[in-house]
Parts: C-alpha cells; sequence; structure tokens
C-alpha cells in the first residue's frame, strides 16, 4: 500500500509508583474484585509530584534511539502524541527537543485522544514520504492521572501513566526491526460527548480563582464507550487485514489499545484472536491512554512476543471518537 517505512527502534517508560487495586480500595468505595473482574487491571504506574508528560517521553525516546542504534541528532522531526502535555503552550514536542538536547528540528504536539499513536506514526510516515532521508521519533506520553477524578470510581480506577516512543525512518531495514504495510485512521465526532477532559479548553475556560469542577477530569460513558470500542477496533481490523490481502490467520500478534481486558477479548472473539496471539499490558499499567499501544509494541519486542517474519495488527480507539489500525512486519 504505501512506501517503505522502517520502525528501526521501539522504547517505552512508565513512572516508578505503582498504584495497586488495594491502594485504590482506601481511596474510593471500590474493590480489587470489582476491578479485576470488569477491567482486568490489578495495577497502573502513576507519576510522581511535578513529574510531566515530556519527562516519561525524553527516556523513552532515549530507549527507542538506542536500540535503534541512533542517537537524537539523528532526528529531523517529533510527532508527539498526548492529551495531557506539560502545558497548553509551549508544546510538550518543544519540550522534549530541547530535553533531548536538539534543536532546529520539526516538533509538533498531536491529540487524538487514545488514538494518538496511531496518527502521529501516519503523520511521521507522511513527513518521511515529504522529505526522503529523514528520521522522526514517533512518542505518545500521557499523564493521565493529572486529569483523573479521584472521587469517581467510574474512571479513576481505570486509567495510567507512561509512554512509548519508535524511530521511524525510510532507511532499508534490518533483523529485528519492523517496516509499516499499512495504516488507517477515523474519527467520528458526532460521539464526541461520551468521552471528554472538557474543562480548560477554549469552550470551557477556566476562570482566575474559580474551583475546578468535574468537567476539568475525564468524563465517559463507560458502556457506550465500550460498545464503540468493541464495534470500531473490529471494523478497522477487518478493514486493513482484507485491504492487504491478508487472513486474520496471517497475524502473529494481535496488539489492541489496552483499555480494559474485556473489550481486548470481545475484539480479540470477532477477529478469532486468543492465547498467546493477543498482547495484554492492562493487567500492569490500566489504560495510558495514546501511549497504550506503543507500550505494548516496546513490550513485545521486548519480551520476545515477536521475531523475523511475524505479522503484527495494531489498533486503538479513543475520545473524539477516534480509531485506527496498522499492519507491521518484522524482519
Ligand atoms: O480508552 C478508551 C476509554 N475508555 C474505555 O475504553 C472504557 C470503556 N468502558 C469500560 O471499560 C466499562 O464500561 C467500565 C469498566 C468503565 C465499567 O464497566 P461496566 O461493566 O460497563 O459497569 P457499569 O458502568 O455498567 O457499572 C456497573 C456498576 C454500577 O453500579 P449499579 O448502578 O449497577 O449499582 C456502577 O456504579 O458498577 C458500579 N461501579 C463500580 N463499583 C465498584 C462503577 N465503577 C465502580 C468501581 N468499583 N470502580
Amino acid at each position: 500500500m504505501h512506501g517503505r517505512f522502517t520502525i528501526e527502534g521501539f522504547g517505552r517508560h512508565v513512572p516508578e509508583r505503582v498504584l495497586t487495586n488495594a491502594d485504590l480500595e482506601a481511596i474510593v468505595d471500590t474493590s480489587d474484585d470489582w476491578i479485576t473482574t470488569r477491567t482486568g487491571i490489578k495495577e497502573r504506574h502513576i507519576a510522581a509530584p511535578g513529574e510531566t508528560s515530556s519527562d516519561l517521553a525524553v527516556v523513552a525516546a532515549r530507549n527507542a534511539l538506542a536500540q535503534a542504534g541512533r542517537t537524537a541528532q539523528d532526528l529531523t522531526h517529533i510527532f508527539y502524541a498526548t492529551f495531557t502535555p506539560d502545558a497548553v503552550c509551549p508544546p510538550a514536542s518543544s519540550i522534549l527537543q530541547e530535553k533531548l538536547g536538539i534543536q532546529g528540528r520539526s516538533a509538533v504536539d498531536m491529540n487524538a485522544a487514545c488514538s494518538g499513536f496511531l496518527y502521529a506514526l501516519e503523520a511521521g510516515m507522511g513527513a518521511l514520504a515529504l522529505r526522503p532521508g529523514s528520521t522522526a521519533l514517533i512518542t505518545a506520553s500521557e499523564i493521565t492521572t493529572c486529569r483523573t477524578n479521584w472521587a469517581d470510581r467510574g474512571t479513576c480506577v481505570l486509567f495510567g501513566d507512561g509512554a512509548g516512543a519508535v524511530i521511524l525512518s525510510d532507511k532499508e531495514p534490518k533483523p529485528g526491526q519492523a517496516v509499516i504495510k499499512d495504516i488507517i485512521t477515523k474519527s467520528d465526532g458526532s460521539l464526541w460527548p461520551l468521552l471528554t477532559v472538557k474543562a480548560g479548553g477554549s469552550g470551557w475556560p477556566l476562570k482566575l480563582g474559580e474551583q475546578v469542577k468535574e468537567d476539568y477530569f475525564i468524563e465517559m460513558n463507560g458502556p457506550e464507550v465500550y460498545k464503540n470500542a468493541v464495534r470500531s477496533m473490529g471494523q478497522v481490523c477487518e478493514e486493513i487485514v482484507t485491504r492487504n490481502g491478508l487472513a486474520m490467520d496471517d497475524v502473529d500478534l494481535f496488539i489492541p489499545h489496552q483499555a480494559n481486558l474485556r473489550i481486548i477479548e470481545a475484539v480479540g472473539k470477532r477477529l478469532k484472536f486468543t492465547g498467546d496471539r493477543v498482547m495484554v499490558t492492562v493487567d500492569r499499567y490500566g489504560n495510558t491512554s495514546a501511549a497504550s499501544v506503543a507500550i505494548a509494541l516496546s513490550d513485545a519486542v521486548s519480551e520476545g512476543r515477536v521475531k523475523s517474519g511475524s505479522t503484527v495488527l495494531l489498533t486503538t480507539f479513543g475520545g473524539g471518537f477516534t480509531w485506527g489500525a496498522a499492519i507491521l512486519k518484522f524482519i
């Protein structure tokens, strides 16, 4: 479908502090049993006070650069997916560029909620097509806990913090690297009210001295998001697999957005992925939004879940709604 784009290296980073379901029992009216049976989540990593999205991204980026055998000096572009940047302005991508010790490169933040990593990957492919020989850092990094309402048990048990990163180029791939066979991104704005973080945006400005209210935090119609996530990820996976002349049997590893184990299993059932063919990290990280698929991809590589010749199917879903899928082939 597309030209040849190579993922040269994979990286991820999560904060040190772990928040278990037992810890949450002390914060809200919930239980380890409810969280485990409804979501599959056992624990999540959460940022220390003052730890920012770009603090996580810089470590994930350095890990990806090291795996690629590259230095930050090689980067021409940064595409940074997040809905929790360090600040509204400057962009977190500019702060990240400074932390990486480089200057004068293209750097942009992108917000496609939980689908941001695939959108950033597609944008990176576009930049490489326009400027052959470029090398892009594609990162997704979230401090979801800065927008978590710890009084809302329906959402606060679900999310975690973390970052993932890949290095993208148009160079000939080497063993251990992956080529992007195809990518699809989609959105349906008619359903935006089902998953929001409103206050602080221009439609819901905060006034000096005003207390933040519930709409400053993640608000969600869980069951509706659940249904749409299963349907949309299922459909887009069928579309990308079919248009590449493949069958689901040709996919060696399925890496879906890590929001809820029941969603992962429902999409897996529709597409007939079970057991070892499904990457699950939600138990240990919770939902890290845009970073979720990027972290799971990095863990799949470091845990030896992919080998030479593996075909990997990624899919994601998030606020907007936004969703997408990508097919990678490992060399
Ligand atoms: O990244 C994309 C964004 N998010 C998602 O993909 C999440 C999608 N949605 C979900 O994963 C699920 O809908 C949830 C995990 C959020 C909720 O699971 P559910 O099976 O849809 O539960 P529910 O919302 O229908 O709530 C069932 C019950 C309610 O009690 P009543 O009204 O039946 O008495 C809730 O108040 O569970 C209660 N409940 C809880 N109980 C204990 C909700 N949250 C909790 C909690 N602990 N943390």
